[in-house]
């Protein structure tokens, strides 16, 4: 299961919101006292929770120490915490906390079993999520541990702050805002989203989306809630529609009224920030636009964000930044707030065609048209500076982004490079080949998936499956081709448009694959 986070603070506003729209002074009257109060008090334990849902442990242990904290809770947090350092291969920093720190050491005489789990876990040369966070996600175990740790910080009356929760979900739900059927995890603020139990690759057709004749999609992607689909097209608008219908989605206000997010020209790629809330588009003419995707607003405009034509945009984790590549050879991170250029990368000599941040956030792995794949550190990772043993204080230090190119030498433009769900030390990438690969940052080929064609069958675009299970290319051929990446088999193969394909996407929990092409449609698929 997903989930999709909604803020206690945004909830308690939507709440006050929905009170002043219909009137009810004194409603709206009373919570606004109430949350005032609350607010002020909420404000900086909001941030504890932040920090920890965020991982700043450098901010969190200062914190604990000051608090009468349960042994059992304060065990879950030094667990996690190692875990996370073993994940960024920070070892020392884990040995350190293991060994040294009191609480550890008590986990220790007390569950030997425990603690040797992550004794084992720290000599491994490799890192599996999935076993060291025992079938929940990090940030899942952050949320419970934030959690439980809030309990000790609250100072907002609970049950006050439950109802206002409680009356808010329901009213987003009532808007629509919320698919139906989502439940509610009040203790988390967040309401878990139906997912798909098995990655499965897809057969059969359910939509058709017709586009004009000078109108085809440029690009496509789903909202990471999983409730959007936007296509980007070549005349310049930028639509959201629902996956379920396959038509326009009218409970967006602006779309029903007929006015849309648009550019001049074409616009070529756009990403979602983590929250599904805010959305960047990327121009023909350089421009970068960022809408709020729930008004059609647009929040900020980047008129000179490169030279030439943008091919790919991808937030930051935080939403701050944005990642943006360009025919003018050069990717470049853009503050948000400020509109300002942060950083350039200028290693490539051609087209950079795509660019993203790994999981960490501390790398950016560029794909070019001058057959390379390089990969930028933008920081240094937390070098640890053990305080009595107790406190391990985080520095980070930024670097001048160092690059190295993870593969040189073939003559194939790469057209793509993908975070890969189960490793997360491998990437794949998709280059003008009639082959993909799963390989590691380093630059090693871990395995490669072939459709066999000599001639006429080179990938343009690839897509991996939300668990990993899949990956799925579109050719030249116009044929969709889908790899098992468990068997290295082609399993499914199938034609999906009639004129060339441009791209392929995925929903980020369901199975279901939009494809779009120059015969103007973008099909959706499933199995
Ligand atoms: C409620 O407040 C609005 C403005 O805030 C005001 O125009 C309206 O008259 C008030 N209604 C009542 C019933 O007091
Ligand atoms: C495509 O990428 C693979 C993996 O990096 C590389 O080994 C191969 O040489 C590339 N092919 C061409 C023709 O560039």
């Amino acid at each position: 299961m997903s989930t999709l986070e909604i803020e206690a603070r945004d909830v308690i506003k939507i709440v006050l919101q929905f009170c002043k729209e219909n009137s009810l002074n004194q409603t709206f009257q009373t919570l606004q006292n109430e949350c005032q109060v609350s607010l002020n008090t909420v404000d900086s334990h909001e941030t504890f929770i932040a920090d920890i849902n965020s991982g700043r442990w450098d901010a969190v242990l200062p914190q604990v120490s000051q608090l009468k904290v349960s042994r059992k809770k304060l065990e879950d947090l030094y667990e996690q915490i190692v875990l996370e350092m073993i994940e960024l291969r920070e070892l020392d920093t884990a040995r350190a906390i293991l060994r040294q720190t009191q609480v550890m050491g008590v986990m220790k005489q007390e569950q030997p079993e425990r603690y040797l789990r992550l004794e084992h876990l720290l000599v491994r040369t490799y890192f599996d999520p999935h076993e060291a966070y025992q079938d929940s996600t990090k940030e899942r175990r952050r949320a419970q541990i934030a959690q439980a740790l809030s309990s000790e910080v609250s100072v907002v009356p609970p049950s006050r702050l439950m109802a206002l929760i409680g009356q808010a979900l329901k009213w987003q739900q009532h808007q629509g805002l919320l698919p139906p059927g989502t439940q509610f995890d009040l203790f988390r603020g967040t309401a878990a989203m139906k997912q798909d139990v098995e990655d499965m690759y897809p057969t059969t057709l359910m939509h058709t989306i017709k586009f004009g004749k000078k109108s085809h999609p440029e690009c496509a992607r789903f909202s990471p809630d999983g409730q959007f689909l936007v296509s980007c097209s070549v005349d310049g608008f930028i639509e959201v529609w629902d996956h379920i219908s396959g038509k326009l989605k009218k409970d967006l206000q602006y779309q029903a009224d007929e006015t849309f997010m648009m550019h001049e020209e074409a616009v070529l790629c756009a990403d979602f920030s983590r929250d599904s809330e805010m959305l960047a588009s990327g121009s023909q003419d350089g421009k970068i636009k960022v809408w709020r995707v729930r008004t059609g607003q647009c929040l900020r405009r980047l008129e000179r964000a490169h030279s030439m034509g943008i091919t790919s945009l991808c937030f930051s984790r935080d939403g701050s930044q944005i990642l943006s590549t360009s025919f003018d050879s050069t990717a470049r991170v853009h503050g948000l707030k400020s509109g300002k250029l942060l950083k350039e990368f200028r290693g490539h000599g051609s087209y950079v065609n795509h660019a993203m941040f790994t999981n960490d956030g501390g790398r950016v792995i560029t794909a070019s048209s001058d057959c390379t794949v390089k990969v930028s550190c933008l920081a240094v990772f937390p070098q640890t500076i053990p305080d009595q043993g107790f406190v391990v204080i985080a520095v980070y230090v930024t670097v001048i982004a160092l690059t190295f190119p993870v593969f040189q030498g073939g003559d194939a433009s790469v057209n793509s490079v993908h975070l890969f769900p189960k490793n997360m030390d491998h990437i794949v990438v998709c280059n003008k080949t009639s082959s993909i690969y799963i390989m590691t940052l380093q630059g090693q080929v871990v395995k490669s998936f072939s459709s066999g064609k000599r001639e006429g069958g080179d990938f343009v675009a690839a897509s991996v499956s939300p668990k990993g299970e899949w990956i799925y290319c579109v050719g030249e051929d116009r044929n969709l081709y889908c790899f098992s990446v468990q068997s290295g088999k082609l399993e499914h193969l199938m034609k999906v448009h009639d004129k060339d394909v441009i791209g392929v996407t995925h929903h980020p929990h369901i199975n279901l694959v939009a494809t779009y092409g120059e015969d103007c449609n973008m099909k959706l698929w499933k199995p």
